[in-house]
This record gives structure tokens, sequence and C-alpha cells, in this order.
């Protein structure tokens, strides 16, 4: 049985940051939600989250997640002290995998060959090869065999040289792993207990220290400040944009894509520059997204276009429909098929039937617009009274002039045209020109201001 105890204690000082380093997002998720994620997919039989600097946010965060167990590290002692905090409450008879709350790139497949490699009563490390290892336990070898950890602050310059590193993954029986840890000492430099001291361990007492080697370094860096959070990010959404043309996607710039979150795709979709999405996405078939667009919770069905600089948030997109350029469509919008909304047009808890076109610089919230309605420029549904919301019903085939208030509560009966300029306060009938203007005048007398 698996065990998997990610550590996630340490307050992260080189983020300089008020945020636990392992909450800092990496594609809109935190470091330890990467990690969390990629464990669950190695079905174990429970999942540590050992917690300390800011434990309550960081429970807070994934409280839904029922599955975790906590174990709590009151003082950050180091990363021995923080394993023995989970490890003393393992179910008996399992392995254990330590994971690092800020290793958050690793992928089940080496987890799955550090695990698979595994022999009993031996103990496993995942190293890599690194161009520039400053700052990672080198991993000292004799004739091949593995024999200590040397952390870069206790290490000698010869040892510095060293270019195989300790990605801080490891896997061994948890009864060796308890043994081992309840004899660490705090005798180092930093003067904490270091975990990577039970390799020397397992070698004075005999024990194979097998090491694997992760061909690529990328997915085991440790990610310790925010220079190193961008450079994961970056790596990170590299990788999603190649899963995405390997799916047939177009990008436009595959490094000008930002995916925070999830996006499901259909056939023939195209992306251009700057589109950031957020949560989850699902485009359809022939889909045509313009460049610089936020993107998020949202829908889009087949056919669609969305043209530049659109804000669309969780919203549903019918098939056929043009969106934007410039347009903001907010959460509840629910467009049918066809729909057309031009610039400036912001759309917040509202229906739209299908074939109706809402082009220039308008407001429509709390409303339910039918099908086929024209809505003029500048519209607004006046939906607010300061204290409560009401609706607005446009129904089938109305005509809205440019310029028209909408006080709400209101119901705009079928076929209803509304003239330019009107602040329509009283439903207007089916079939019929309702306005609401007062008479134009000429004053003959006037005269322009002249400077004085
Ligand atoms: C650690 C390893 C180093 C390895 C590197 C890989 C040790 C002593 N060093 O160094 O060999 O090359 O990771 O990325 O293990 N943490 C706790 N409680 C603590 C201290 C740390 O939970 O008291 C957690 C942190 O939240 C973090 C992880 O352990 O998720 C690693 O701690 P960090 O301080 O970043 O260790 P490194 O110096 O990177
Ligand atoms: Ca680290």
């Amino acid at each position: 049985m698996l065990s998997i105890i990610i550590l996630a204690a340490g307050k992260g000082t080189r983020m300089n940051s008020l945020l636990p380093k392992v909450l800092q997002p990496l594609a809109g998720k935190p470091l330890l939600g990467h990690v969390i994620c990629t464990s669950e997919t190695l079905e174990p039989h429970e999942i540590f989250i050992v917690h300390g600097f800011g434990g309550e946010l960081i429970q807070q965060y994934f409280q839904s997640n029922m599955g975790l167990k906590w174990a709590q590290q009151k003082e950050q002692l180091g990363t021995g002290h923080a394993v023995m905090q989970a490890a003393k409450t393992i179910t008996k008879k399992c392995n254990a995998l330590i994971l690092y709350g800020d290793v958050p790139l690793v992928s089940k497949e080496t987890l799955r060959l550090l695990i698979e490699g595994h022999q009993n009563n031996e103990i496993s490390l995942l190293t890599t090869m690194l161009p520039n290892a400053d700052g990672y336990g080198r991993i000292v070898r004799h004739d091949g065999d593995i024999k200590a950890i040397i952390e870069e602050s206790d290490a000698t310059d010869i040892e510095k040289r060293i270019k195989e590193i300790n990605t801080g993954i490891m896997y061994c029986d948890a009864g060796l792993l308890n043994g081992w840890l309840n004899r660490l000492n705090k005798n180092n430099t930093k003067g904490e207990y270091y975990l990577t001291d039970i390799i020397g361990m397992a070698v004075q007492d005999g024990v194979k220290v097998r090491g694997t080697k992760v061909e690529n370094w990328e997915e085991v860096m440790g990610i310790n400040d925010k220079k190193e959070l961008a450079i994961a990010e970056r790596l990170l959404q590299k990788n999603l944009a190649e899963d995405l043309m390997k799916q047939g996607v177009t990008l436009m710039d595959p490094t000008r894509l930002d995916i925070r979150g999830t996006l499901v795709c259909g056939k023939d979709v195209v992306i251009d520059v700057n589109v950031i999405f957020e949560g989850e996405v699902i485009l359809g078939d022939n889909i045509s997204i313009g460049p610089n667009n936020i993107i998020k919770n949202s829908k889009i069905y087949n056919n669609a276009v969305v043209h530049a600089n659109c804000h669309i948030d969780t919203a549903l997109i019918g098939q056929d429909s043009v969106i934007g350029p410039y347009a903001r469509l907010r959460p509840g919008t629910d467009l049918n098929s066809n729909v057309k909304i031009g610039n400036f047009v912001e759309i917040k808890k509202s229906t739209v039937g299908e074939n109706s076109k809402i082009n220039h610089l308008s407001y429509i919230g709390d409303a339910k617009v039918g099908a086929s309605v024209n809505i003029g420029a500048g519209t607004i549904t006046c939906n607010y009274d300061g204290a409560n919301k009401y609706i607005t019903e446009i129904k089938d085939g109305v005509f809205i002039g440019s310029g028209v208030e909408l006080v709400a509560p209101i119901v705009i009966e079928k076929n209803a045209t509304i003239g330019a300029g009107s602040t329509i306060t009283k439903s207007a009938a089916e079939d019929r020109l309702t306005l609401e203007r007062s008479k134009q005048v000429t004053n003959d007398k006037w005269q322009r201001p002249k400077k004085t």
C-alpha cells in the first residue's frame, strides 16, 4: 500500500510574500494543488499534507478535498522533522512516497518509474543532472553507488561541483523510514533536521540506495523564489500549448497563450495571440478566438467567433455567434445560436434568443431577450434601483431604437418597436411603436456664448 507524504510547512522565505509558498499559483493553481493532483493519479492508500506556516490558509484552500490527511509541523525544524510529523501516524505496512509541495511539475510517469523500480528493503531516490546545481543537495557516489546527500550549505567546494542533485523525492518502507527519522540530528550549518541525512544512515545500515535519474530536469525543479516560479510557469504553459497543437488546435504563437485551468477544444480551433483561459473553458468545433481575450469558465459552441479584446466570464455562447471586439460577457450570460454582440456591450445574467443582435455600446443586465431582437446602440436596461434588481423582458422580434432606457421591471411585448431616445417605464404593446420623448423646440433668440 502506498502512503504519500507531501511537505508543505515551509514559509518560503525566498518568495518574499505573505502567501505561503505552496499556495503561490502556477497556471492558476497553487503549487501544492499540482502535487496533490499528481499524487491522486497514483491511487494511494492515504495522502498526508505536512503543514505549518500559513497552515490554516492551506487547509482552508483544500477543505473540499476530504481525502487528505493533515499533519501539523508547529515549528519548521527542517524537512526530516516535517516527515516525522506524518510518518508517525502512517498506516502500517505502507510504503512511503515523499513529495515536496514546492516541486510541482513532477509527472505521474516518473513517480511510477520510481515506485516500480523499487525493491524491498531498499530506499529509492529520484535524482537528476542539472546544468546549474546551485541550492540543491548533491548526490555523493562512490564506485557508482549513492553514499550520501550533502546539502549546498554543508558542501565542500569539490562537492559543490557535483551536477547530480537530490530532487527530494524518495520512496521506502515506512518502518525503515521511521527508524532513520528517529536517529536524525541537527548537527549541520542550518541547525535543521535534514531528511537527506537518512541516505547516509541507510548506507551505514547496509541498505542499498537505488537512484533513479530523471532525464528531464525541468520536471523536478524546486520552486523557491519568484524567478523560479516564472520559469516553471513558462515550462508548464509550453507543455500545455504543445498538447493543444498535437490535438490539432492552431495557435498563432504558442508562447503567447496562458491556460490557468483546463481548456478543452474541438476540431479546427484557432487561437490568436495573448489569450488567457481561466478555470474550465470548453470550445466546440471551428471556433476562432481573436487576440487579447480573457475567457473564464465558459462554453463556446461550434462556429462561433470571438473578436479581439473581449472579457468573457461564466458565459455560454451559442453556435454561429459573433462576439466583440471589446465585448464584456459577465456571469450568467446565456446566448443562443447566431447571436451578435458588438463593441462596448456589457451583458450580465441575461439570456438572448437566437438571431438577436446587440451590436453597440449597450448594457443588458437581468434581462430575457427573445429571438430575432435588434437592440440599437446605447441601450440600457435600468435593472437596479439602488436596493433591488428587476427583470427586463424583451419578447421575440422586438426592435429597440438607439439610446433607449428600459426601466425594469418591464416587458416589451412581441414585435414591439421602441423609438430612439425613449425612457420606457411602462410595458410596451405588441406590434406597436412606443416612444417617450419631449417635444423638440427651436429657440430663435438664443445665441452662442462668446469668449470674453
Ligand atoms: C530540499 C533538499 C535538497 C533538495 C531540494 C530539492 C533537504 C534538507 N534539502 O532543499 O536536498 O535538493 O529540496 O528541491 O531536504 N518544509 C517543511 N518543513 C520544514 C522545512 C521545509 O515542510 O521545516 C517543506 C517546504 O515547504 C518545501 C519542502 O519541504 O515544500 C522543501 O523545503 P525547502 O526549504 O525548499 O528545501 P530546499 O532548500 O529546497
Ligand atoms: Ca525547495
